[in-house]
């Protein structure tokens, strides 16, 4: 392990503690896992002042000021400026739309997406990584490394590369989008295709991790988290602090459910909020093993072979179950699950309003659907729903719904291409067509 001397900048004052044991250890190396019982970390944050609106972002240089992770510098670990690697991250857009209210069964004016694929990378996980790679840097790490379905490699390969460290690509072989392997392999990480999936591959890191002085990004590393909270205080800003009912996610490996509920938590303590959304988490039906454990009370928890075509949430043992669990019950919270084929419509729904995303993003709208059916959310509930990645990953599966039939049929708004000779004749019946269709 390196000392944070040598590099001379100081983390003296940074410290983890333990959500299992309660232990407090010092974050002058990597920290990956509590010391003593191996259970989940938190940074250690001085909130004891109330925070006013216009005290986030005064007094920062201008590139911390521009980055969406470091203008909340107050509700932030202290890692010191010239540890930061930024690359002006966040800053996603917020936007009210009333086809997606109408899908979901909510009322006018009710719906509204936090598109995080506008991030550098195009996705959620450039907010954890500017934190969580300026953490390694701040430490001394010479290789930082993660197991990835494809958005955290992309974004650790570019932060790395930012930083000028080494870094180290776990994916599972043959799983992963090929535009997520074509950022991480042009970025410039070593990247390793490990014959099993996620689970595995994360589990096989770890034990690398543990014996050896790589630094591990995935999003146990509790500075990873401390970045995601900005999602939701990005959010409530952009709300003018008026918080919703409820706020929506996909969850996987449910580092971003526990970031949510840590910010919440932080929001609150510090006064910029004075009461809590209802955390929805949304799983994908073949990749849920959080669902069951809340509908048991909390009872009674099982991996699962992990299957879906939602690539980012295909992960049967999620490494932040504990503190997860902790933001649905801090939040009143739910957790639901939907089918491939309701991502697939409400993914569709998405693109063809012109915002766009990922298949894993898709499960917020499709999860919202569901509850207000359900009738859990009122059809007058404001509820935000986070777009977590980008539409241009996993593309095969926007050309396979849009391409190809499905028992016999196109699927509901089918949008396929046609082929004409070059002959202006061929292109002026497309156009009539366009025109009358
Ligand atoms: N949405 C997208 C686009 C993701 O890439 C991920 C996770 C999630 C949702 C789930 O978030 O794990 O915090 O519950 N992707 C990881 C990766 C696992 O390797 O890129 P979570």
């Amino acid at each position: 392990m390196v000392a944070a001397e040598a590099v001379g900048v100081g983390v003296a004052g940074l410290r983890v503690h333990c959500m299992e044991c309660g232990a407090v250890a010092a974050a002058d190396g990597p920290v990956a896992g509590c010391g003593i019982c191996g259970g989940l970390l938190d940074v250690e944050l001085d909130l004891d002042r109330p925070l006013r609106p216009e005290d986030l972002g005064v007094g920062l240089p201008p590139a911390l000021r521009a980055s969406g992770v470091w203008r909340y510098r107050a509700l932030l670990p202290a890692i010191p400026d010239e540890a930061i690697v930024t690359r002006a991250e966040g800053n996603t857009p917020l936007y009210w739309d009333d086809r997606l209210a109408a899908f979901a069964g909510l009322s006018e004016g009710a719906f509204a997406v936090k598109h995080e694929g506008h991030n550098p990378t195009g996705s959620f996980k450039d907010r954890g990584m500017t934190v969580g790679v300026s953490h390694a840097k701040a430490v001394g790490a010479k290789i930082v490394a993660c197991a990835s379905t494809g958005n955290t490699s992309a974004s650790l390969a570019s932060y790395a590369a930012a930083a000028g460290m080494a870094a180290l690509v776990l994916i599972p072989e043959g799983k992963i989008s090929g535009g997520k392997l074509a950022q991480t392999i042009a970025y410039g990480a070593r990247v390793v295709q490990v014959e099993g999936n996620f689970d595995q591959a994360l589990t096989l890191l770890r034990k690398l991790t543990a014996a050896y002085d790589v630094y591990l990004v995935n999003s146990v590393n509790p500075f990873r988290l401390q970045g995601q909270k900005t999602i939701v205080i990005e959010l409530l800003d952009q709300l003018g602090w008026d918080v919703p009912d409820a706020i929506a996610l996909p969850g996987g490996n449910l580092g971003n459910t526990s970031a949510f509920g840590m910010a919440l938590a932080d929001l609150l303590r510090v006064g910029l909020i004075d009461r809590l959304p209802k955390l929805v988490t949304v799983q994908a039906a073949g990749a849920a093993p959080f669902a069951p454990y809340f509908a048991s009370g909390w009872e009674t928890y099982a991996p699962v072979s992990p299957e879906t075509m939602a690539t980012a949430i295909k992960i049967g043992n999620p490494a932040s179950t504990p503190r997860a669990r902790r933001a649905i019950e801090q939040t009143e919270g739910f957790v639901t699950t939907v089918s491939d084929d309701e991502i697939e419509d409400a993914k569709a729904t998405i693109d063809r309003s012109g915002i766009g995303c990922e298949p894993a993003s898709a499960a917020s709208l499709a999860g919202v659907k569901r509850l207000v059916a359900e009738g859990v959310l009122a059809p007058d509930a404001r509820v935000v729903g986070i777009l977590t990645g980008h539409l241009l990953k996993d593309t095969e599966a926007v050309i396979g719904y849009h391409l190809h039939d499905r028992d016999g049929a196109a699927r509901g708004g089918a949008n396929r291409p046609v082929t004409v000779p070059a002959r202006m004749d061929a292109l002026e019946r497309v156009l009539a067509d366009a025109l009358h269709g």
